[in-house]
């Protein structure tokens, strides 16, 4: 099922991503002719001129928005939102999310930081996933203070249990349990099953709750799920959460405190085509998470990071060159698999539009022409491609490309692959822009290197 497909069609058009990125008669052109594509306030073209291009570029607005989404859509059940650092880990976007009352799902020391860099308060509303997780990341987790550890192995609780009492602090604890549901999206983000290397089996886990419950410096506090990424329909979320409904009864009997349920993220987004009203899609989303769990009086904890983020951004490309080769014909773009990757790694689909459109009642009658095209980086791969025999309309060397929905596990996967320095990124809010982190240079590539 596609995102609130069974509500009205979106008056925007499947090239837009509204508020974030939206068509508008650019100031110069004539009416009804030229339509530029904008983040907020601000022309594409304008930010790709001062800024140059691969530039990934952010809405504020519509981060806000979708976030309230979330807030609105889980008003009358006591929740947190832990919003997924992995997903989209500037600074500015923490601080941002924080500044609305967000908390945070970190997985390493590395995004701890740069909660505390964020935010240091936001630490106490801080969850630690992750089945790899060191002692030093522990040690540096309870100093910090965060909310609770979602322990992922009876081997990781016996660590935790070591450095808390080490530090003779106590440490929240939730089982990551994998409940074993199935779920409907690529098999490297499906997370649910016991076929993968995520949480404890749900049926071990009323051994570990004994075990971690004896520990001094341990306090069982939750249950915590994640059953993989890009699932847009909530039936799996509601079956994994009534599973989980039953463990939390079951070890309440068993005498544990279990205030806390985090149902983990995973909420997709419609790549394809434009949401049609996401306020609706993430209601049924919460109506299928929080029906099993009514009656039990626990705080959810909420851990969205693509649905908050990913149609919040888009990554700006130039094409470079036009190229033919016997009936293929190819793009070739300054943007590359290392700037985003996921359609090389997963095959994921990213709608492709020409930031400028030529109206179909341009001055000269043309109508707009569209090719079948291939887009492709400039790495050295052939899986180095953001789009394969698409239609696309026509566009001239030297014009712009967006690659839509690219705010999640965009700029947070990119590599440095072919010595190629990572995009700029920018956050737009109405009129002003700022830029949120710089364009690397090759110098600062090999700086930690040695001859
Ligand atoms: N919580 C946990 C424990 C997770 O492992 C994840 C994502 C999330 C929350 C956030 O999930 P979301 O709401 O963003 O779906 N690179 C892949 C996605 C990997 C997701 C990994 N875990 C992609 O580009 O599709």
């Amino acid at each position: 099922m596609s995102p609130g497909s069974e509500v009205a069609k979106s008056p925007y058009t499947d090239f837009e991503r509204p508020p974030g990125f939206v068509y508008r008669a650019a100031k110069s052109a004539q009416r009804d002719s030229d339509n530029v594509l904008h983040c907020e306030d601000l022309p594409l073209p304008k930010l790709a001129e001062r800024y140059g291009t691969p530039l990934y570029v952010y809405s504020t607005s519509a981060i806000r928005a979708r976030l309230g989404a979330f807030e609105k859509a889980f008003r009358n059940f006591r929740h947190a939102i832990c919003y997924s650092v992995k997903a989209n880990s500037n600074l500015s976007i923490l601080r941002l999310l924080a500044r609305e009352g967000c908390g945070f799902d970190v997985v390493s020391g590395g995004e701890l930081e740069r909660v505390l860099a964020a935010e240091r308060r936001a630490a106490k509303k801080t969850v630690f996933s992750g089945v790899g997780k060191t002692r030093e990341e522990i040690t540096a987790a309870l100093k910090a203070g965060i909310l609770i550890f979602n322990v992922e192995s009876e081997s990781e609780l016996g660590a935790l249990e070591e450095c808390a009492a080490r530090l003779r602090k106590m440490a929240r604890v939730a089982l990551r349990v994998n409940p074993d549901v199935a779920a409907d999206t690529h098999p490297y983000i499906a997370t649910g099953l016991h076929k993968h290397k995520f949480g404890v089996p749900i049926d071990r886990a009323c051994t570990l709750y004994a075990k971690a419950a004896a520990a001094k410096y341990l306090k069982v506090a939750g249950v915590s799920v994640h059953i993989g990424s890009q699932i847009t329909d909530p039936a799996p979320f509601g079956e994994a959460m009534a599973r989980v409904a039953d463990l939390v009864k079951a070890l309440r009997s068993d005498g544990h405190t279990i205030d806390y349920v985090d149902t983990g993220g995973g909420l997709g987004i419609s790549y394809q085509e434009a949401e049609n009203d996401f306020e609706t899609y993430v209601e049924n989303y919460a109506r299928a998470v929080t029906q099993p769990l009514r009656d039990l009086n626990v705080q959810l904890l909420l851990e969205p990071g693509r649905a908050i983020v990913g149609p919040a951004g888009v990554l700006l490309t130039s094409v470079l060159y036009r190229k033919q080769n016997d009936s293929k014909r190819f793009l070739i773009v300054d943007a590359a698999m290392n700037d985003l990757i996921r359609p090389a790694l997963y095959g994921a689909y990213h709608k492709i539009v020409p930031v400028v459109q030529l109206g179909s009642r341009k001055t000269d009658g043309n109508s707009v022409k569209r090719e079948m095209v291939d887009v492709v980086g400039p790495v050295c791969e052939s899986g180095d491609f953001f789009a394969r025999d698409r239609e696309l309309t026509e566009v001239k060397e030297g014009d712009l490309l967006a690659i839509l929905d690219a705010g999640a596990y965009g700029m947070a996967l990119a590599s440095n692959y072919n010595t190629r320095p990572r995009p700029a990124e920018l956050l737009v809010s109405r009129k002003s822009v700022k830029v949120i982190r710089r364009r690397e240079s090759v110098q600062q590539l090999l700086g930690n290197e040695r001859v």
